[in-house]
């Protein structure tokens, strides 16, 4: 049986994720909504936002899609699924991420830590404050070694997690942060003890009941080489990690991925999609920074590249409770994707430069994250632009043939990193 497939959104991820939906034997035909210039090449562009749930009904029921999977947590953390679920027409379509419940471990962060503390999944220790307890707050900064985390429990756009080193400095943040810096997603604000080691991205795809494990990746979340600067959205990634080698995902799996589904399970949160473990390797045991409800970018322009099996089997399986009967098969290379992002990106930057070069790759996958088509050309429509994505019998190849292909691609203001791999 073939099946039409609505993809929702518009970044590296999405084009990624049909890249390797287009390779399906299952496949009908492939939508995006709205997409970006790289995946008209896979695909039909709708233009839908991903907030418009009226909009996305529409596309779905006039193209007969039989599988919706969501990109971005926002449509996710805004209950996309209850109103899929809620519609006499759209009920029954297979639907990839989880309902406004189960999307709570990445729309609140104390909704994840109070989960985690249920379920003895281990992550830093914390306190939840709000105006309420605002002096107990103060107290247990006091209680805490330097460096402090703050965090905004609502989503912040990866923007809400400060890290202070001064303990007065701390307090006075977690003040203005309840005072409405991030708006409402700092009402409440989790404060946390301070991990240290090295991170790591771990998906896995669940149907609630059962999982399965996908390739291990790490991204570099920093503007600037050596990791300095400004946080991004992402400057790349590896897949897979060397550290994160047997022994750590064992780990992982037995401490955080099982106890995290079988938690679902037991608090009756249904629940069928992606989940994001953002990790952190203490001394070679692993802790939970975050979770997300959706796959990672840049991670999924390299994860994608090593998963084998068909990708489309693995959706329908989450989607249909019927993942048990599915199995995954990774490829042994590393893949490599290293993002090209506008000048001046993450403060301002201009969009609409024409891009060139884009015909010259052969030996590397380009994934458009921030692109849109203007007539002939394709022009930069974001910060981040493309990932260059590659694979390579280890880390440095893959990395080397993505470095060598990003040099084809031109436009003005065109900034990568080119340290990536640095730390591993
Ligand atoms: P998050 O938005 O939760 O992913 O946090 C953003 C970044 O802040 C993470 O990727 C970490 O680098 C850092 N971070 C968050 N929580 C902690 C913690 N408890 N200890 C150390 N670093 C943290
Ligand atoms: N790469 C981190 C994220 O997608 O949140």
């Amino acid at each position: 049986m073939m099946i039409n497939i609505l993809i929702v959104g518009s970044g590296g991820r999405e084009h990624a994720m049909a890249w390797k939906i287009k390779q399906s034997p299952k496949l009908n035909q492939l939508f995006i909504a709205p997409g970006n210039a790289g995946t008209s090449l896979l695909g039909t562009n709708i233009p839908v936002k991903v907030s418009d749930f009226e909009g996305l009904r529409n596309a779905v029921l006039e193209n007969q899609i039989d599988l919706v999977l969501v990109g971005p947590e926002v449509p996710l953390c805004e209950g996309l699924h209850d109103y899929f679920s809620s519609d006499e027409q759209l009920k029954n379509i297979r639907f990839i991420g989880p309902y406004k419940l189960g999307a709570q471990l990445e729309g609140s962060k104390d909704f994840a830590k109070e989960f985690m503390m249920r379920h003895q999944i281990p992550t830093a220790k914390y306190l939840a404050v709000t105006s309420e307890n605002l002096s107990e707050g103060l107290s247990f900064l006091k209680t805490m070694n330097s460096p402090y985390v703050l965090k905004a429990d609502g989503l912040a756009a990866g923007k809400g997690v400060l890290i202070i080193s001064d303990l007065q400095k701390a307090q006075d943040s977690l003040r203005e942060m309840l005072d409405g810096q991030f708006g409402s997603a700092s009402s409440k604000v989790v404060i946390e003890e301070f991990l240290s080691g090295i991170e790591c991205s771990v998906f896995a795809i669940t149907d609630g009941k059962d999982y399965r494990v996908l390739p291990v990746a790490k991204d570099y979340k920093r503007i600037g080489e050596g990791d300095t600067g400004l946080n991004t959205g992402g400057m790349g990634s590896i897949s897979p990690v060397p550290f994160a080698d047997e022994v750590f995902m064992q780990k992982v799996e037995e401490r955080i991925i099982k106890p995290t589904v079988e938690g679902l399970k037991k608090d009756q949160i249904p629940y069928n999609g992606f989940i994001f473990f953002g990790l952190i390797s203490c001394g070679g045991e692993p802790m939970v920074i975050e979770y997300n409800v959706r796959m990672g970018d840049p991670e999924t322009e390299t994860v994608m590249l090593r998963i084998k099996s068909d990708f489309v089997d693995l959706l329908i399986g989450a989607a249909d409770g019927t993942l048990a009967e599915t199995s995954i098969e990774i490829d042994e290379r590393t893949a490599a994707a290293v993002m090209l992002v506008s000048g001046g990106y993450p403060g301002d930057y201009i969009k609409g430069k024409v891009i060139s070069g884009l015909d010259s790759i052969g030996s590397s996958m380009v994934f458009h994250a921030g692109t849109a088509q203007k007539g002939e050309a394709v022009c930069t429509d974001g910060g981040r632009v493309l990932a260059i994505s590659s694979y390579g019998e280890n880390m440095h190849e893959a990395l080397n043939l993505s470095y060598e292909n990003a040099r084809f691609i031109n436009y003005e203001g065109m900034y990568f990193r080119k340290d990536l791999g640095f730390d591993l």
